[in-house]
Parts: structure tokens; C-alpha cells; sequence
């Protein structure tokens, strides 16, 4: 029988600095009111200056191993777009801090979807016998690429981790992940991207150039390509599982804005309450995104064992990703 990758433990955190909307500086010339009626965000959290991107998913991890009753896993997938450095690689580190050291560990950028990104490459590992269990960390430290004075982005992004633990299943057991669907688009690369600090444009270090460090994002286009991308994509992973909407108890969908959660609810045909939302509470973590809100779903009460849930992202690439499970019994530790 086919190998499956099957979750059997979560966890996540976020850094103890909360920033509610009324703390976001008067100069941003936003308010709570439109930040809440536009997004859904009443707060998000931020890294203390000083501890990066492997901090955060040091404690996910942790935590999700902890879950899972694993000590050990043989590869450590870390999701991120933050990472602490350009090279090495954050996640040999992040295994190493886990008492890890051996196993394979390698950084994924696939942006705000780079948790699906993750799940498919961990089914692959799996499925192979490449890794009998897999550490899958989504960690993000956006505030350390956001402008303080885009109102158009600071105000949205928020610092997180989320994590899952996948061991070698059989596919009918709650948990295992199912048909995946992964896309990109290049042509809308620039629609939201780090100008500097790549190859491309390397950092000038002129003051009149500090913007290219800074992540931009065409908000409204990006907001279209959002729900259209992931409402496509779903219907996909349904297609190739023989589903249909109306088989759905749950979606858990990437964190951007509450009016793309609706949005996707209601292109799908899906009734909004099915729709998992954390968003208030984080902001956008990218790819941390799914993973704290299966988390937050979880410890709600909103995302329950036995459920059959849809999850998708969308994000910078453009890239998408979706896939299908029953959710699993889990034990999560704090
Ligand atoms: O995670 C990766 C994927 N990311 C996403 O999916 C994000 C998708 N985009 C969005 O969520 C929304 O586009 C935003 C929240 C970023 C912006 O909301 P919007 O409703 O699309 O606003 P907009 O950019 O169309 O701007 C509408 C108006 C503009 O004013 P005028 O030109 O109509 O006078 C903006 O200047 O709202 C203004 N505005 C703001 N006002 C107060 C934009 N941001 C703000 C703000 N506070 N923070």
C-alpha cells in the first residue's frame, strides 16, 4: 500500500510583543477602524529586536515534536521567507537547537504558501523513504522587512511560527494528506516582492534607496489573484479526490484578509462559519499562516477531529497550493 504522510502533532508561537492597531504609529495615517473593517485584524505580533526568523521556529518545532511523542524525525523542512540569513540556510540550525543534528534540514521559500509548498515536499520524502518523519516548520519575522510607513503593508503582516510533525502512514488514517495541488504564476513576481538584497538588485546601502530592503505589495490586485487562485486550486485537490463541496466540514486558508476568507467561502459555495479565522488575532504570518491557524482552529474548538478540511494558500511568486485531510486527534502541548 502507498506510503502516506500523516500529521501527528502540532504546535506553534508567537513572540510575546503584541501590537494591537491602536499601537501602530499616528504617522502610518491609518485607524483601527479601517484596519478591522478592511482586514479583520484587531492585532499582530512582533519579534524582539534581536531574535530572528530560527527563534521562532526553535519554539513551534519544539512544541509540535512534543505533540507528536517524537523525539527524533529525520528531516526538518523549514518554510520561511525570512530567513535569518541569506546563506547558510536557517533550518540545519533550527534542527541543531532541537537536538536534531543529523538529519537532513533544508529552507523552503515559497512565500505565504510555502506551508502547502512544505506538506508536498514531506509527502514526497515519505513517500520515497527518503524520511520516515518530518519536521515541518512555517516561522516568519516580517517585521524586519516591513516599511514602518507603508500603511498599505505594515499594518498587515505579523511575526510567527507554526509547525507540524508527518510520519509514514497508510492513507485512510485521519491525518494523512491527501491529493495536493501546487501552482505558481511568474508573471505577477513583482505584484509583492523585496526590491534589494538578491542577486538582481544588490543593496546599494544609499539612504535614498532604503525602500529596496522593504517588501511592497499592489494590495487590490494581489487581493483578486487571492481568491481566484485558491478558489481554483481547491476545487482541483476536490476534483482529483472525487469530492465535492458539499463533502467539506472545514477550510483552513492562508491569513491574508477576513474579506478573502468570505470571498473564497462564498466562490466555493461553502457557508462562511466552515471558513477557519485567526486573522484577527495574528495579522499575516505568510508561511506560518496555516499552521497557526490549524493551531488557533484547534484550540477553539473550531476545528475538530473527524473533520474533512480543505487547506490552501496563496502568496508572493505567485504561488498557490492546496491539499485535503481528515483532521486528527491530536494531543498539543503548550
Ligand atoms: O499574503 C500574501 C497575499 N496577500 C494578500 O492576499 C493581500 C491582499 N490584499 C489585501 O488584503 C488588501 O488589498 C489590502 C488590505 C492590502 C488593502 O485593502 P484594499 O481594500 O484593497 O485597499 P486599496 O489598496 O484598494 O486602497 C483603498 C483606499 C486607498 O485610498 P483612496 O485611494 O481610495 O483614497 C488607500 O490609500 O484605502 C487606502 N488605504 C488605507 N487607508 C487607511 C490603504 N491602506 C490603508 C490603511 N489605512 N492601512
Amino acid at each position: 500500500m502507498t506510503r502516506a504522510a500523516v500529521i501527528s502533532g502540532l504546535g506553534g508561537w508567537l513572540p510575546p510583543r503584541m501590537v494591537t492597531n491602536g499601537d501602530l504609529p499616528a504617522e502610518l495615517g491609518t485607524s483601527d477602524h479601517w484596519i478591522r473593517t478592511r482586514t479583520g485584524i484587531t492585532r499582530r505580533h512582533y519579534a524582539a529586536p534581536g531574535s530572528a526568523t530560527s527563534d521562532l521556529a526553535v519554539e513551534a518545532g519544539a512544541r509540535a515534536l512534543a505533540s507528536s511523542g517524537e523525539p527524533q524525525v529525520d528531516a526538518v523542512v523549514l518554510a520561511t521567507t525570512t530567513p535569518d540569513r541569506i546563506c547558510p540556510a536557517t533550518a540545519p540550525e533550527v534542527a541543531t537547537r532541537l537536538g536534531l543534528t543529523g538529519a537532513a534540514a533544508f529552507d523552503m521559500n515559497a512565500a505565504c504558501t510555502g506551508f502547502l509548498y512544505g506538506l508536498a515536499c514531506a509527502a514526497g520524502l515519505i513517500a520515497t523513504g527518503v524520511a520516515d518523519r518530518v519536521l515541518l516548520i512555517g516561522a516568519e519575522t516580517y517585521s524586519s522587512i516591513l516599511d514602518p510607513r507603508d500603511r498599505g503593508t505594515a499594518p498587515i503582516f505579523g511575526d510567527g511560527a507554526g509547525a507540524v510533525v508527518l510520519r509514514a502512514g497508510t492513507p485512510d488514517e485521519p491525518g494523512a494528506v491527501g491529493h495536493i495541488d501546487l501552482g505558481s504564476d511568474g508573471d505577477g513576481a513583482g505584484l509583492i516582492a523585496v526590491g534589494g538584497g538578491g542577486s538582481r538588485q544588490r543593496l546599494s546601502g544609499r539612504p535614498e534607496l532604503e525602500g529596496e530592503r522593504y517588501l511592497t505589495m499592489s494590495g487590490r490586485e494581489v487581493f483578486k489573484h487571492a481568491v481566484t487562485r485558491m478558489a481554483d486550486s481547491c476545487r482541483t485537490v476536490l476534483k482529483r479526490a472525487g469530492r465535492d463541496v458539499a463533502d467539506i466540514d472545514r477550510i483552513v486558508a492562508h491569513q491574508a484578509n477576513i474579506r478573502i476568507l468570505h470571498q473564497l467561502a462564498d466562490e466555493l459555495g461553502v457557508d462562511r462559519y466552515r471558513v477557519v479565522a485567526n486573522i484577527d488575532r495574528v495579522g499575516n504570518t505568510a508561511a506560518a499562516s496555516v499552521p497557526l491557524a490549524l493551531l488557533h482552529g484547534v484550540a477553539d474548538g473550531a476545528l475538530r477531529p473527524g473533520q474533512r478540511t480543505l487547506l490552501t494558500a496563496f502568496g508572493a511568486g505567485l504561488t498557490w497550493g492546496s491539499t485535503l485531510l481528515t483532521w486528527p486527534d491530536l494531543a498539543l502541548r503548550d
